[in-house]
């Protein structure tokens, strides 16, 4: 059995695919740098199963290259728009994601960038390391009040209800949520009533509320939701925020927007076409930018690598994993 890894993942995860798959022989890919799509089928090729992450590109092309023998393949991301899970269906290849398990991590750097974009924290740091904070002022570096805000969540999902509750009940926020389905309709529906959520429209939302926060996954639909229109829509005063995937917002029209007045400011830990930042971005005081971090935590990671690796061992074997896509 042979089993290939694109990146680097915590020791602990490989540990125990080791446990689990005592005969497997396990490759993994040294880095720093990513595999090119070339790289990885020629890398690949022969290997039963692939653990691979949402930097990697698992088309079509690479399936069918890598299948047979490639029975399962397992990202350790809960974002899964870089396979092509059509092309893995019709191969009979399983795909399996991590989902559930960055939930928190990912809703703290959303709530994080979000105060942060308000309350101008970072902007402020560049300012006081440049020693230019000489005297306390009355005037200088007021932003946006979170407490008692209105905050508009796209996405209805797991990382979407826990940014909710958690300006709901720690900075008393009222909560619109916009989604494809109506979430009072989900599991979830007992919750979001909980915090007293209204489900609005597009429009509305982007029109009343003063924080946008992105959950959607990147799909044909979702894939520059918000374009020039929709900023435009947006109150002067408004924070974007988005820990989704960068392609969620037509980044040029956002930087325009920023630049301009249109919107106040925006904490983005995902780009349009990561890692590059589109033209003029790096160069703006009111947006914040972190490096994709949503589930950067120690704990995250490796509860994402045991779902990861577990599914790879259960699906192997025959069985499925509870974590199974297709
Ligand atoms: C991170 O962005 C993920 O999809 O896991």
């Amino acid at each position: 059995m042979q089993i290939f890894v694109t990146r680097a993942i915590p020791d602990v995860s490989l540990r125990r695919l080791a446990e689990a798959l005592p005969d497997a022989q396990v490759t993994v890919h040294p880095g720093p740098g990513l595999l090119t799509p070339d790289e990885l089928v020629v890398a690949a090729r022969g290997v039963d199963a692939l653990v691979c992450t949402l930097t990697d590109r698992i088309d079509a092309a690479l399936l069918e290259a890598l299948t047979p023998p490639l029975r399962v393949v397992s990202t350790f991301a809960v974002g899964h728009e870089n396979i092509d899970l059509e092309a893995a269906r019709r191969l009979g290849v399983r795909v399996a994601n991590t989902p559930g398990v960055l939930t928190a991590a990912t809703a703290e750097v959303a709530v994080a960038l979000l105060l942060d974009a308000a309350r101008r924290v970072s902007e402020g740091d560049r300012f006081t390391r440049a020693g230019n904070f000489e005297r306390w002022d009355p005037l200088a570096h007021r932003g946006q009040s979170v407490y008692g805000g209105t905050v508009g969540v796209v996405g209805a999902g797991r990382i979407g209800l826990r940014v909710a509750s958690t300006l709901r009940r720690g900075f008393d926020c009222e909560v619109l949520v916009h989604s494809r389905s109506d979430p009072r309709e989900s599991e979830s529906g007992p919750e979001w009533a909980e915090l007293g959520a209204r489900f609005v429209s597009k429009q509305d939302l982007l029109a009343a509320s003063d924080f946008v926060s992105l959950h959607c996954p990147l799909t044909s639909e979702t894939r520059h939701w918000i374009d020039a229109a929709a900023l435009d829509r947006m109150p002067a005063h408004a924070i974007l925020v988005n820990t989704s995937r960068g392609a969620v917002i037509d980044e040029a029209a956002l930087v325009r927007a920023l630049r301009d007045g249109g919107i106040a400011g925006a904490g983005l830990d995902v780009f349009e076409e990561e890692p590059r930042l589109a033209s003029g971005l790096a160069d703006l005081e009111n947006v914040v930018l972190a490096p994709h971090i949503g589930s950067a935590t120690h704990r995250a990671r490796e509860a994402m690598g045991r779902l990861c690796v577990d599914a790879v061992a259960l699906e192997l074997a025959g069985r499925a994993a509870p974590n199974r896509l297709v």
